[in-house]
């Protein structure tokens, strides 16, 4: 039954809360990262990755912590899967650390860290829990960075290489893969405003580079498992996205409808237009970007690098599911004065005006908004949200405002399906524990689980948010 009733306070929004059931066979689950929760970073084989060697120089990490230990997941994992169980949680994303596979990224392979994969692997099995596995997350061999990481095309043919190792070694029974985790983020932050490993600095120039290089080298990984395993594996493979819904500050301004469209294309358009639309950047993309090269220096050719023909069909088409990484709404609204010299940072030309979430409840509609451009603007492709969550500072376990923002995010996603149709398969919650959150080392707790870092043991407790998660996932959805 479903039924439509009023809600009193969701922060800043009034809206109508939906009861009712998810699709049967919807994916439930929680998302982690090996980075963030593996530690053993310099065991049983297992070679560097930039965040190794990032987190050493003092100042990167806001309290001077590192992934070395992190959650021990690569000695818990048992634990872990059990927490998965307990909240009956039926899939589990995780990462695969290329270092510990692979540990120059190339060539060898190290059969201890293939086997640390395989035994959580079959842990998850024991438990019916689904695997959906990214094989990148941040985390690329130190040795590859040496040869200029992801600015280097050569990563294209590697990342290749490496997806084969992977779809090889797990690929009976790991059949949903994600070849990247947030691109944009790598492209922008680690490359272009040197915010986290590898700390490279060039927005405007290598951010594009790297964006290039890795559509490239998803499309190739995607056609590894098509030509190579798809016919007697049987998986998906899929790519996971990151954005923030843009709402128009003036909703009757022509001017704020078109940085909302603007912001939507740079952030995420980027990557899942070559992917999903027509094998090539949007054309706003190409536009803005060309242009600005022109006031930069008259007749260079774009800081967008061009996709030749070939490259274009090769691209076109290739997930069979698109992840997406949701967290937050923002206001948007055109720039006043635009940028000079150009730069990135200004490359679409928006300003974002306001952060209307994060830490809070408020505008969880921006979900159900973003559920619905992509069903237009790609032609209602299958969704998994491979992420959503809030964060909070102290790790409390009564989360009182996490269960809030959950509830309404998980209830956007309902009427997303529900009342509009949305192709959306799954909903995976960061996170399921407190973990290492990049720059912000511990100081930001994501969890549907507690981590005592100060324990060597790093003792998990369940929060008050993994009971409500729990019931959501027994009841597959809100009953009235
Ligand atoms: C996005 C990233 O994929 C994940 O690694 C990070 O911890 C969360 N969002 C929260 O910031």
């Amino acid at each position: 039954m479903m039924v439509v009733g009023k809600l009193k306070a969701i922060s800043n929004e009034s809206d109508s809360f939906l009861y009712g059931k998810f699709p049967a066979g919807f994916k439930w689950g929680a998302a982690t990262a090996a980075y963030q929760i593996e530690g053993g970073y310099n065991i049983d084989g297992k070679g560097p990755n930039i965040w190794d060697v990032y987190v050493q120089q003092p100042g990167n990490i806001q309290d001077n912590s590192t992934g070395n230990v992190a959650c021990d997941s690569y000695h818990k994992y048992k634990e872990d899967v059990n927490l998965l169980h307990n909240i009956g949680a039926n899939s589990y994303r995780f990462s695969i650390s290329w270092s510990r596979i692979m540990p120059s990224g190339s060539n060898t392979t190290n059969p201890k860290g293939i086997n640390y994969y395989k035994n959580l692997i079959g842990e998850l099995k024991k438990y019916n829990i689904t695997p959906m596995v990214t094989l990148y997350h941040n985390d690329l061999p130190e040795q590859l960075q040496r040869y200029g990481g992801w600015l280097n095309e050569e990563i294209v043919d590697l990342f290749a290489e490496y997806a084969r190792v992977c779809f090889r070694e797990f690929g009976d029974d790991v059949k949903y893969w994600i070849t990247l985790n947030e691109p944009w983020g790598t492209a922008s932050l680690g490359y272009g405003l040197a915010i986290g490993a590898p700390g490279v600095w060039g927005p405007g120039t290598n951010t594009y580079i790297v964006g290039h290089n890795m559509i490239k080298a998803h499309a190739a990984a995607y056609h590894v498992y098509t030509t190579e395993f798809k016919s007697f594996q049987q998986g998906e493979v899929g790519i996971t996205l990151n954005v923030n819904w843009f709402e128009p500050l003036n909703i009757n301004s022509q001017s704020d409808l078109d940085a909302q469209d603007r912001g939507l294309q740079f952030l995420f358009g980027w990557f899942a237009h070559p992917i999903f639309a027509n094998g090539d950047y949007p054309d706003i993309m190409k536009a803005l970007i060309r242009n600005k090269t022109e006031e930069l220096t008259p007749g260079s050719p774009s800081r967008l690098p061009t996709f030749s023909p070939s490259e274009i069909r090769t691209n076109k088409g290739t997930a069979d599911f698109l992840g997406l990484n949701f967290y937050s709404s923002t206001k948007i609204t055109s720039r006043v004065n635009h940028c000079n010299p150009p730069t990135y940072d200004c490359d679409s030309d928006t300003f974002k005006e306001e952060d209307t979430s994060w830490n809070g409840q408020s505008s969880p509609s921006g979900l159900r908004k973003m559920l619905n451009w992509i069903k237009r603007e790609y032609n209602d492709p299958t969704v998994y949200i491979t992420e959503n969550g809030a964060q909070d500072k102290t790790g409390t376990l009564v989360d009182t405002e996490r269960i809030n923002y959950m509830k309404h995010y998980i209830n956007e996603a309902l009427k997303a399906i529900k009342l509009d149709n949305c192709n959306l398969k799954g909903y995976l919650c960061w996170s399921l524990m407190d973990n290492f959150e990049w720059i912000s080392g511990f100081s930001v707790k994501f969890g549907l689980h507690h981590v005592n870092f100060t324990d060597p043991n790093r003792t998990r407790t369940p929060k008050a948010s993994s009971k409500f998660y729990a019931n959501i996932i027994k009841e597959n959805g809100f009953l009235m």
